[in-house]
């Protein structure tokens, strides 16, 4: 009759079999060489088997494939090292010069979302694929919506300032991020925007701004970001800066009076007249279609 002990054992070894069953089926692949040292216990764990590289079944993914090795490579003498001799792992991702673990990624993730990643400002600025990536992780924090401004912040200093302005959009809250606008893999417009133009990127989301209008305002057809900052602002609207200043930067010389408004004029100052373009929306009290206009009298954007 077994011992108490013996049975725990017999329990033990028979779920360690079922659970290792995915890692046995890797054998061949050589990475129960590095398991045996890299296991659950060790940085960086074992999540990454859970995520869309460890489908066995996919034969696209590294574990399909060279397993640790096809992101490491064959790391022959650090494996077969010791505790004083163990030589660096043949890519660590931590190397000087990002393009060497970055080359290891795109062996496979060539096109697509990576189209235009040579030349982009991070491949110029030596930006790692590991820099925003985890793949050790369970779940990928750049992938989540709600996480990845983190990670572009921590070197996006002006962005993460914007990002508490009281006018921003709603990244903190999780509704959107950065890549709403930008492709981070870089992109044929300025500025590595998901779009071709600002508009086009804006409009995405904006549909009710896009045109064409009836009466066009020329600023808004062109470029939303002439009077709005994306990244957050201090003004309401996100506006670079507040009405009727905004409006005065291209309007002096028309009817209305040529001189800049200013604080005079307010109710209870000499001139009480100047009141109705300085309080409340401004401008937009009268002119309160600054995108455009599809009412037939429009031209002047007040309907
Ligand atoms: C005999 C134990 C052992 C084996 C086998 C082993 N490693 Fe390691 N590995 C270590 C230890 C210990 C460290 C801690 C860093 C150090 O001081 O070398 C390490 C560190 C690493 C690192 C981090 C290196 C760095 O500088 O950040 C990577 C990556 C790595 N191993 C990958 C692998 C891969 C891939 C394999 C299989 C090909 C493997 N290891 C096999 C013991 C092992
Ligand atoms: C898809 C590519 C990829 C595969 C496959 C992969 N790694 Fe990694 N590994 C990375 C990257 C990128 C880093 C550095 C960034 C990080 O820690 O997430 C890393 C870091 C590590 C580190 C250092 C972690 C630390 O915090 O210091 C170890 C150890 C390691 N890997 C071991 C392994 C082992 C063992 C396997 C196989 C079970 C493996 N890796 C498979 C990409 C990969
Ligand atoms: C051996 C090929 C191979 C290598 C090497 C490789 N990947 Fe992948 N990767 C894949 C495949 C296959 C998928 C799954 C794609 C799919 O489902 O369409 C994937 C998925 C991903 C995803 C999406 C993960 C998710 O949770 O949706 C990211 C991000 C990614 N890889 C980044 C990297 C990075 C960064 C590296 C280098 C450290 C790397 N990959 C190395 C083949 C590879
Ligand atoms: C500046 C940060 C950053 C860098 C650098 C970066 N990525 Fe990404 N990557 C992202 C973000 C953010 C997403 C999600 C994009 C989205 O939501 O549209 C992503 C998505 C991906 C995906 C697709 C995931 C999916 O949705 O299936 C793959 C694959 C990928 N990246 C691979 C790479 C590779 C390979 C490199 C290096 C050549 C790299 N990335 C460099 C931030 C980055
Ligand atoms: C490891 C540091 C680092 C991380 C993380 C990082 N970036 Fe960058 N990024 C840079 C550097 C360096 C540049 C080039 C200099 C600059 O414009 O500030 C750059 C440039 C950019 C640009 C301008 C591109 C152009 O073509 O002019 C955009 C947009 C951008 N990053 C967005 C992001 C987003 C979105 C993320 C997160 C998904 C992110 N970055 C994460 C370092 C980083
Ligand atoms: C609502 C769209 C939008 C969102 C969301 C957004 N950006 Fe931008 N970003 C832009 C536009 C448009 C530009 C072009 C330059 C400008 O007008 O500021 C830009 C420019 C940049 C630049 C280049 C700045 C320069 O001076 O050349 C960086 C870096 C950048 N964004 C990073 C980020 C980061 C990091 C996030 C997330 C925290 C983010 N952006 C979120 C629209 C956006
Ligand atoms: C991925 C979708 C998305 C994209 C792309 C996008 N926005 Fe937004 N925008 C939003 C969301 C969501 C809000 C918050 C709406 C709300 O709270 O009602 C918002 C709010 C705003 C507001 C403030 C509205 C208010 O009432 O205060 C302005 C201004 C704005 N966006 C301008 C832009 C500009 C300019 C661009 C292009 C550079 C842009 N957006 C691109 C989703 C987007
Ligand atoms: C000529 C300056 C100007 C330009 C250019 C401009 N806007 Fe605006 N935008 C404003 C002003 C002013 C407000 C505030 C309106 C108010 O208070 O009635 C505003 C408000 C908004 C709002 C929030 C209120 C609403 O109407 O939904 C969004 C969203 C917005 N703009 C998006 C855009 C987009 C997208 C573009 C580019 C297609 C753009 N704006 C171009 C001046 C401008
Ligand atoms: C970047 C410069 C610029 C800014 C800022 C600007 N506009 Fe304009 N606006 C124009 C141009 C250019 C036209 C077309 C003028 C023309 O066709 O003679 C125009 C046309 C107009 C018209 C119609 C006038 C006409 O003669 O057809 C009105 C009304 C107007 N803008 C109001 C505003 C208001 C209100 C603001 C502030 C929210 C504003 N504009 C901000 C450049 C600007
Ligand atoms: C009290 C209402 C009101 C306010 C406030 C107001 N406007 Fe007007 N604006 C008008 C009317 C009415 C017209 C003429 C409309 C028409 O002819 O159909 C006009 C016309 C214009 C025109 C076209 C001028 C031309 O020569 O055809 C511009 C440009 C303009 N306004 C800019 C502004 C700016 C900039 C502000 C803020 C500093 C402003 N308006 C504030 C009512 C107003």
């Amino acid at each position: 009759m077994k011992s108490k002990q013996q049975r725990g054992w017999t329990v033990w070894l028979a779920a360690v079999a079922l659970l290792c069953a995915p890692m046995f089926a890797m054998a061949e692949a050589g990475d129960i060489k590095c398991l045996k040292c890299h296991d659950e216990t060790n940085k960086p764990g074992l999540h990454i088997l859970q995520t869309p590289h460890g489908m066995i079944g996919d034969e696209r993914t590294p574990f399909a494939k060279e397993g640790c090795a096809s992101c490491h490579g064959a790391s022959l003498d650090h494996a077969d090292g010791d505790k004083d001799n163990r030589p660096a792992p043949d890519v660590t991702f931590r190397e000087a010069d990002a393009s060497t673990g970055n080359a290891q990624c795109l062996t496979c993730h060539v096109g697509e979302q990576n189209t235009h990643w040579q030349g982009s400002a991070h491949q110029r600025e030596n930006v790692a694929c590991a820099s925003c990536h985890s793949p050790h992780a369970a779940s990928d924090p750049v992938l989540d919506k709600t996480m990845q401004a983190e990670v572009c912040v921590t070197c996006h200093v002006e962005q993460k300032s914007a990002m508490v302005k009281p006018f921003r959009h709603p990244i903190r809250e999780g509704e959107m991020s950065c890549s709403g606008c930008h492709n981070p893999h870089g992109s044929t417009a300025d500025a590595a925007l998901a779009k071709t133009t600002v508009n086009q990127t804006c409009n995405m989301c904006h549909a009710d701004k896009r045109g064409p209008f009836l009466w066009e305002h020329q600023p808004a057809s062109e470029d939303c970001t002439i009077c709005h900052s994306p990244h957050g602002s201090v003004h309401q609207a996100q506006l670079k800066q507040r009405g009727p200043w905004l409006c005065q930067t291209c309007h002096m010389a028309n009817f209305h009076p040529s001189t800049a408004y200013s604080g005079t004029g307010l109710p209870g100052a000499s001139r009480p007249s100047g009141a109705q373009q300085m309080l409340a929306k401004n401008c937009m009290n009268c002119h309160n279609q600054v995108h455009g206009s599809n009412h037939p009298s429009g031209a002047r954007f007040t309907r």
